[in-house]
């Protein structure tokens, strides 16, 4: 039998909620198919901090380092907003993106045809839209240095992040991007701000000629981030596969999941050189106003569980069994409260994880 190790970060607000349900799902999977999935729990972000004293523990990062892959909920919370940065839940997601050397984060943007009329645009605008937004992870604003927050000698403070990316960063980067293209229609389109931001400058320099050395096959082109952030609301269908730095690559992924009706529809797979230890996580936060309530949409952190089989264990039928039991049970109906309209059955997060696994079996 085959043996998959992972380990579970349920996290913060609603993500022990979503994790139970995405758990839920796993296992239906590993009995079906006759594959041992092996769960190792801990905890991370604010729960860590309240339990250990710290976002991240050197136990949980060993986790993740020996495990085939790691599934996250969610971090943060407005109980430790107040903290310093390093000590804030976040630095748990960020560190663990940075320890396992996940530079690539995949977030899939598909339309469920049931679910057309929950967003916000005009159906015909959204009908059909499938893209991919591959953001870059461990670089940018994010880890550039020197950043924080200092007193000058006057009394008024000053306060610094640096935009840095170096040329083997994008190079691996846009090799993923590139990569994805080719499975896909062979289109790429690397959103940078070349007209202002140097760092970005390079990165179109950069994306440019791995695309000419090594995907002459590969349709490239650019686009500014202001203009990319418009056309995604004015015409999305335009866009296929979407390669972006870390902090663009944050902000157009949660514009485009709202293309979606709902940012709690969207999975993320995180990968690095080593495919297996990749982490999976929804990309929507800890949303801790509903955190409790039995509210939560679990549909994001299934996909990603979906996402995992897929990328981390090959186990393609499998993901697509869980991805079709999801596109069922919306079909039917069912709607958590983010997604709800007039018409369909509104269901609590409990309800819905048990009807996609009622599917499944
Ligand atoms: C995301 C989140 C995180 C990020 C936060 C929680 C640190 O917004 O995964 O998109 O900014 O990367
Ligand atoms: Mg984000």
């Amino acid at each position: 039998m085959k043996r998959y190790s992972i380990a579970v970060f349920a996290g913060d607000g609603i993500g022990p909620e979503i994790m139970m349900e995405a758990v839920n799902v796993l296992d239906v999977i590993q009995k079906k198919h006759g594959i041992n999935l092996f769960f190792v729990e801990e905890l991370v972000g604010g729960a860590s901090i309240d339990e250990y004293g710290a976002p991240l523990t050197d136990r949980a990062l060993d986790f993740a380092r020996q495990s085939d892959a790691v599934m996250l909920g969610a971090v943060g919370g407005p109980k430790w907003e107040g903290l310093d940065y390093a000590m804030r839940p976040e630095r748990a997601l960020l560190a663990l993106r940075k320890e396992l050397g996940l530079f690539a984060n995949l977030r899939p943007v598909k339309i469920h045809k049931a679910l057309i009329n929950a967003s916000t645009l005009k159906p015909e605008v959204i009908d059909g839209v499938d893209m991919m937004v591959i953001r870059e992870l461990t670089g940018g604003l994010y880890f550039g240095a020197p950043r924080g927050i200092e007193t000058l000698k006057d009394g008024t403070e000053r306060g610094v992040n640096t935009l840095v990316y170096t040329s083997p960063e994008i190079e691996r980067i846009a090799r993923v991007g590139f990569e994805t293209a080719r499975k896909r229609r062979k289109k790429l389109l690397s959103v940078d701000k070349a007209n202002v931001l140097e760092a970005t400058e390079l990165w179109r320099k950069v994306v440019t000629r791995i695309g000419k050395d090594e995907f002459p096959d590969v349709e490239l082109s650019h686009m500014y981030v202001d203009n990319c952030s418009m056309q995604l609301v004015r015409n999305p269908k335009q866009f296929d596969v979407i390669v972006t730095e870390n902090t663009f690559g944050d902000i157009l992924s949660d514009e485009a999941a709202m293309l979606t009706g709902s940012i709690g529809m969207l999975p993320s797979a995180s990968i690095g050189s080593e495919k297996r230890r990749a982490m999976y996580e929804p990309i929507h936060g800890s949303a801790p106003d509903i955190a409790g309530k039995n509210m939560a949409n679990p549909i994001a952190t299934i996909l990603s569980a979906a996402m995992m089989l897929r990328y981390s264990f090959d186990l393609i039928a499998p993901a697509q069994e869980i991805e079709k039991a999801v596109e069922a049970v919306l079909n039917k109906g069912l709607r958590t409260a983010d997604i709800f309209e007039a018409g369909t059955q509104k269901v609590s997060c409990t309800e819905m994880g048990a009807a996609i696994v009622k599917e499944l079996r």
